[in-house]
């Protein structure tokens, strides 16, 4: 394992990759409605990457096809945009993408609700949101990487959801997946310690039923396996000498 620290101005360029890539997301969710195609939505998100100078970091990677993962209702993560699958009144969606700009990465992750959804929808969207926030009071430089996942089981588990354990969240910088790996769900050890100039992606991926999951076809899709329904919400954080930095989010973004 080998975790890559970054200085300061490597910082500020992630900060400024977080922030076209804070507002990719804003303006998909004010685009978002009823009736759009998953390609529709993947087209806008790459323009809009495009026009603000970055490159898509989900394209192509390992042949995944389109520029924003998009996950409907019980798919979990890695959703591939098409022109005959549509977003409906009622369903939940997550767009997950990331950037590269000026060599460095960013990434995130949203689920929003389409149109009116149910009250027991927008609790799992909240808490998974929330979770992401109480995870990341620990990211703290001294404390111990597992603090993060520790804390976002115990808060996630007393609402009887379920933590996806198969994937995680990862160290980034100029690459997208760097160490460490940053389990959503308790370890048995205690992990790294945390030190300023890291930079990770904590991202909990929730589910309504059990936790376990399957790969569709298509070799991208995941699933929940009982077909409850799934959130997810990410952003790429920085440790620093007090406060964790949120990179991808924007002044005016509604936080926890
Ligand atoms: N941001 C997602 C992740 O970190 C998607 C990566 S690109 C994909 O897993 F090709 F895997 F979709
Ligand atoms: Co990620």
């Amino acid at each position: 394992m080998s975790v890559v620290i970054k200085t300061k101005d490597e910082i500020a360029l992630m900060r400024e990759s977080g922030h076209i890539l804070a507002k990719v997301h804003q303006e998909l969710h004010e685009a978002l409605h009823p009736g759009m195609s998953t390609l529709e939505i993947d087209q806008l998100g790459e323009k809009l990457i495009r026009q603000m100078g970055g490159v898509p970091n989900c394209k192509n990677y390992e042949g995944f096809p389109g520029s924003i993962c998009i996950s409907i209702n019980d798919e979990v993560v890695h959703g591939i945009p098409k022109s005959d699958r549509y977003v409906e009144e009622g369903d939940i969606v997550t767009f997950d993408t990331g950037l590269i700009y000026k060599g460095w990465h960013s990434d995130a992750a949203r689920t929003w609700g389409v149109g009116k959804i149910s009250d027991d929808a927008k609790q799992l969207i909240d808490v998974t949101k929330h979770s992401f926030f109480v995870g990341i009071k620990k990211a703290v430089a001294g404390n111990r990487l597992f603090e993060i996942s520790k804390s976002i089981d115990k808060y996630v588990t007393s609402y009887g959801y379920g933590i996806v354990h198969e994937l995680s969240g990862h160290g980034i910088g100029r690459e997208l997946h760097e160490d460490p790996i940053v389990p959503n769900y308790r370890q048995l050890r205690r992990g790294i310690l945390l030190k300023e100039g890291m930079t990770i992606c904590v991202e909990p991926m929730i589910t309504m039923g059990q936790r376990y999951v399957d790969w569709l076809d298509d070799e991208w899709t995941v699933v929940t396996a009982d077909h409850s329904l799934s959130a997810h919400y990410e952003n790429t954080i920085a440790i620093t000498d007090g406060e964790p930095e949120i990179l991808t989010m924007l002044d005016d973004e509604q936080g926890e």
